[in-house]
This record gives C-alpha cells, sequence and structure tokens, in this order.
C-alpha cells in the first residue's frame, strides 16, 4: 500500500513540475530577449501596482516557453531554475535609478548582456548564459557603456551590441548630449560614437544588410520628436556611416514607447504601439521605397493601444509583451486582454491577430522565402506525432492513476466519502468523469520544490 501511495504522490508531483507556472506582475520599460525556444523577460515595472517587484527573483528574470503550442488565455510562463539564488539583484541597477538595457550576444549567441545606468555605481556589464545557467561579470575593455530603461539595446549578426542613449551622459570624463556604445560581446570591448539623434522610448530595426534603422521616441524630457516617423535615421554597421532619409505616404504621428521589427521578407518595419492618443496601432515601412502605410489585418486585435512594451520576431509572429496604456494605466489587463499579443506576420498582404501560437513555425525558414510553411509540412507532421504520443501518455498516465486511487479507495473501505486531492488534481463532478486537471491560475510556484 505505501508503495502505490509513493507512486500516486510521484506522478502528482510530476504533473506538478509540468504545470508549474507563474503569474508574473503587469509591467513596463522591461526588456525581452528572445533565445531560441525562450522569451526571457527582465525587469520593468507598473507605477504603483508592483513597486516591490524587482525584489522578487522571479518576477524580475523568467521566460515564456515558446517550445509548446498555447493559447494566450493561458500563458505558459516559467520560472527559471535557481534563480533566486542565483540572479545577481545587487548587481543590477534598480528601477529607481532607471533601470537597465539587455540584449543578446556571445560566441554561440546564447548569453544575455545586461547593462547598468551610469546612476549606480556598479559592474557595468552583467551577463546570463541561458546555457549553463549562470551568471558572470563581463570585463570589457575601452568605455564603460551605459544601459537604461528606456534604451533599446540591439545586436547585429557580428555580435555587438548598440546602444543609442538620449540622456546626457559623462563618457570617458567627457560630458555628452548623444551617443552611441558598440560593444562587442565576441571582443569584449566598448567604444562610443557621435550619433545624429539622441534619444529614449525609440525603435531600432537591424535590417539583413546590416543597418540599424532609428525612429520615434523623445528626447531627455521625455517630450516626443516631432516628425520623428517621417524622418528616419540609419546606421550603417558595416561601414561605420550614419545616414537620414525622409520617409513618405501615412506616416505615423509623433510617439515614444514603440517597439518595432523586420518583416519576415526583410523589406518591411512593422511598428507596434506608443503612448499617444493615435487610436491605430500598427504601420508598416516599406523599405523599397520608404512609404508608410497601415497594413490590412484580420482577427481581434488589442482594444487597448500599449506603450513602453516589448516586441519579438518569433517563428511566424510579432509577440508583444506587457505594456501600458498612455503613460500609466494598465487598462487592457482588466479589460482581459492577454499579456501577450501575436500578430502572425507570415502572409504580407495581410497581418492575422490570433490567441493560439503555434511552435512549428520556429522551424528556421530561408528570409528571402515570403511562402509560409504548409500546414501539411513535415515539421507538423512530426508535430502532430509528438503530441498524438504526449495525449497517448498523458491518457494511460492518468488511467494508471485512476486505478491507483480505485484500488486505495478499495482498500480503506471506510473512507469512502472522499477522494484526497493532493497537489492540482481534482475530481470534476460537471464533466461526469474522472480526470486529472491543472486548476488554471491557481498554481503557485514553490521554491522549496527545486
Ligand atoms: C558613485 O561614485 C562616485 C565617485 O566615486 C560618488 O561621488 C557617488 O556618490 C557614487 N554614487 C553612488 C550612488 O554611490
Ligand atoms: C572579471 O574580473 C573579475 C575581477 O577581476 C573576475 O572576478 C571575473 O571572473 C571576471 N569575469 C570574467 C567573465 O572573466
Ligand atoms: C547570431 O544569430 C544570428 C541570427 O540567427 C546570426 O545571423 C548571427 O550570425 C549569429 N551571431 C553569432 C555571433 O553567432
Ligand atoms: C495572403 O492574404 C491575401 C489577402 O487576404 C490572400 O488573398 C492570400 O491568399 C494570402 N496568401 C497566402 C499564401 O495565404
Ligand atoms: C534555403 O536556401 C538555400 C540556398 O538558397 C537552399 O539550398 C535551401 O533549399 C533553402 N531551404 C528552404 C527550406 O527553402
Amino acid at each position: 500500500m505505501k508503495n502505490f501511495t509513493l507512486f500516486l504522490i510521484t506522478l502528482l508531483c510530476l504533473f506538478q513540475i509540468i504545470n508549474a507556472q507563474l503569474s508574473p506582475n503587469v509591467r513596463k520599460l522591461f526588456s525581452t530577449v528572445h533565445i531560441e525556444k525562450k522569451l526571457y523577460v527582465y525587469g520593468g515595472f507598473m507605477d504603483n501596482e508592483n513597486a516591490n517587484a524587482q525584489k522578487t527573483p522571479d518576477d524580475r528574470f523568467f521566460y515564456l516557453d515558446v517550445s509548446i503550442p498555447f493559447d494566450t488565455s493561458n500563458l505558459p510562463w516559467r520560472t527559471i531554475p535557481d534563480n533566486a539564488k542565483n540572479l545577481p539583484l545587487e548587481s543590477l541597477s534598480s528601477i529607481f535609478t532607471g533601470g537597465s538595457a539587455a540584449s543578446i550576444g556571445g560566441v554561440n549567441n546564447e548569453t544575455i548582456y545586461l547593462f547598468n545606468n551610469e546612476n549606480d555605481n556598479k559592474t557595468s556589464i552583467l551577463s546570463y548564459n541561458s546555457q549553463s545557467n549562470i551568471w558572470n561579470t563581463q570585463n570589457f575593455s575601452g568605455v564603460k557603456p551605459i544601459g537604461r530603461n528606456q534604451i533599446t539595446a540591439v545586436t547585429d549578426y557580428t555580435g555587438k551590441i548598440y546602444l543609442l542613449t538620449g540622456f546626457d551622459i559623462i563618457a570617458q570624463g567627457v560630458k555628452r548630449t548623444n551617443g552611441l556604445f558598440i560593444c562587442d560581446t565576441i571582443n569584449s570591448n566598448c567604444v562610443i560614437k557621435d550619433a545624429p539623434l539622441s534619444r529614449l522610448g525609440y525603435g531600432v530595426t537591424l535590417l539583413p544588410n546590416g543597418n540599424l534603422v532609428y525612429m520615434g521616441g523623445s528626447d531627455k524630457t521625455f517630450a516626443p520628436i516631432s516628425d520623428n516617423f517621417k524622418l528616419i535615421y540609419i546606421y550603417d554597421t558595416i561601414n561605420d556611416r550614419w545616414d537620414s532619409k525622409i520617409t513618405i505616404g501615412n506616416f505615423p504621428p509623433s510617439d515614444a514607447g514603440v517597439t518595432t521589427v523586420l518583416g519576415l521578407n526583410g523589406d518591411k518595419i512593422i511598428l507596434f504601439g506608443g503612448v499617444n492618443g493615435d487610436d491605430n496601432n500598427l504601420y508598416v515601412l516599406n523599405l523599397a521605397n520608404f512609404e508608410w502605410y497601415v497594413p490590412k489585418t484580420r482577427g481581434k486585435g488589442p482594444v487597448f493601444k500599449r506603450g513602453q512594451h516589448c516586441a519579438n520576431v518569433i517563428g511566424k509572429y510579432m509577440v508583444l509583451t506587457f505594456g501600458s496604456n498612455g503613460v500609466t494605466e494598465v487598462k487592457y489587463r482588466s479589460s482581459g486582454e492577454s499579456d501577450v499579443l501575436l500578430l502572425d506576420i507570415s502572409n504580407d498582404s495581410e497581418y492575422v491577430w490570433t490567441t493560439s501560437f503555434d511552435p512549428t513555425s520556429l522551424v528556421t525558414t530561408n528570409s528571402t522565402s515570403s511562402v509560409p510553411l504548409p500546414s501539411n509540412s513535415s515539421g507538423s507532421k512530426n508535430d502532430l506525432a509528438i503530441k498524438i504520443g504526449i495525449s497517448v501518455g498523458l491518457i494511460v498516465l492518468i488511467i494508471i492513476i485512476l486505478i491507483v486511487i480505485f484500488l486505495f479507495i478499495r482498500r480503506r473501505k471506510n473512507e469512502q466519502s472522499a477522494i484526497p486531492t493532493p497537489g492540482n488534481a481534482y475530481y470534476d463532478k460537471r464533466k461526469n468523469a474522472k480526470m486529472v486537471i491543472p486548476t488554471p491560475g491557481s498554481i503557485h510556484y514553490d521554491k522549496t520544490n527545486i
């Protein structure tokens, strides 16, 4: 009997681990870094609502599991193993001094680099290796870079991270009002270059040719700069040259707190959100002629425009995370909108707002190919096989559990009325079926379990 009970408890613990989920606080002014099948979220805050969130390791650094299909009504947020023990909280700038900036880098594209701001006398660059789960202090030669939560960090194809500043800064003892920090994560070196613009809360997009396109954003007093989508700036990372372009068409009204991503064909920039009152939240810049237009979309898009959020392209989706409505409000959450929005950008003639994430689109496609993966590709077949395998496995597991429960009850005839429900299993009477179902939203991650 003891063995049976032990077996049952082990199975239920397995379920608990599989279903261990986080319910992160809503936030703005944070960073996301996409590494393989994880979308890491670092930092952020929301006025009044969770000023203390920064002190809780698992609410400060966690990830979205993009290896599995999910619906945005039930997001697979996950804790990072040993995070409470490993996260160097005290070495990272706090939100009160301006936060930090983060981007990917390193020889194998598997390390997150975090740049502190200048208001803290802290080690300037910390790194987190996503494969080894190890935090490190990086010793870069050259200039000490400055990060901020309003600096949009971007990494090029050679492992260099670019940080365009909008504050007055002191670099190498010299006060300046603009600057582009370039930190080479392969050779561990940082430099600062002059920049023709000084911005905060801007969008930056890496093009296939290595150019960075900067647009939008505010000045150091947080006032949006006029015509900041009409006049855009381009930095040629290969030849170290700045250029600017006057765009045409239906350009968006000036805004800050925006995000921009490159379309899947590499010939369009997709702009989402911001903090101004413009109700439209999506614009596209065609890079062939630098003409703006409002894209055709299908599906139920967000009712509330979001700003100071993050955007990443994962598979065929533009993945938008968190953000605020206006500057201080989070109306989207109270109205039932998810913390994650998915825009399927695989068809340039019509983008589709969707709530379901399909990880098969993560299969690497040629960037020049405009055709989305057909649904009967081998990738989906494999995925289907895996799904069937997992389903069959789960059913067998459930049957075993039911048999064990049945035997257990039979042995204890005097305890007929109640079934013990450890963990998150329950008896679903409405469905008139015995099932082990994780209770959505009620699972709290127990650190002592790891
Ligand atoms: C940082 O260091 C400088 C120079 O050592 C010092 O003047 C300043 O007070 C320090 N700031 C903080 C926040 O500790
Ligand atoms: C950076 O330097 C410190 C102090 O010298 C050292 O403890 C640390 O290991 C170095 N970090 C790396 C990644 O080499
Ligand atoms: C990192 O990944 C990008 C995109 O997959 C690739 O283009 C780039 O060459 C990689 N960088 C390094 C340093 O491996
Ligand atoms: C892309 O969208 C357009 C407009 O809705 C549609 O006519 C076309 O068939 C779509 N293409 C693909 C490959 O789905
Ligand atoms: C990607 O492009 C390469 C070279 O152009 C080609 O050989 C390969 O078949 C393409 N792969 C896919 C999946 O289209």
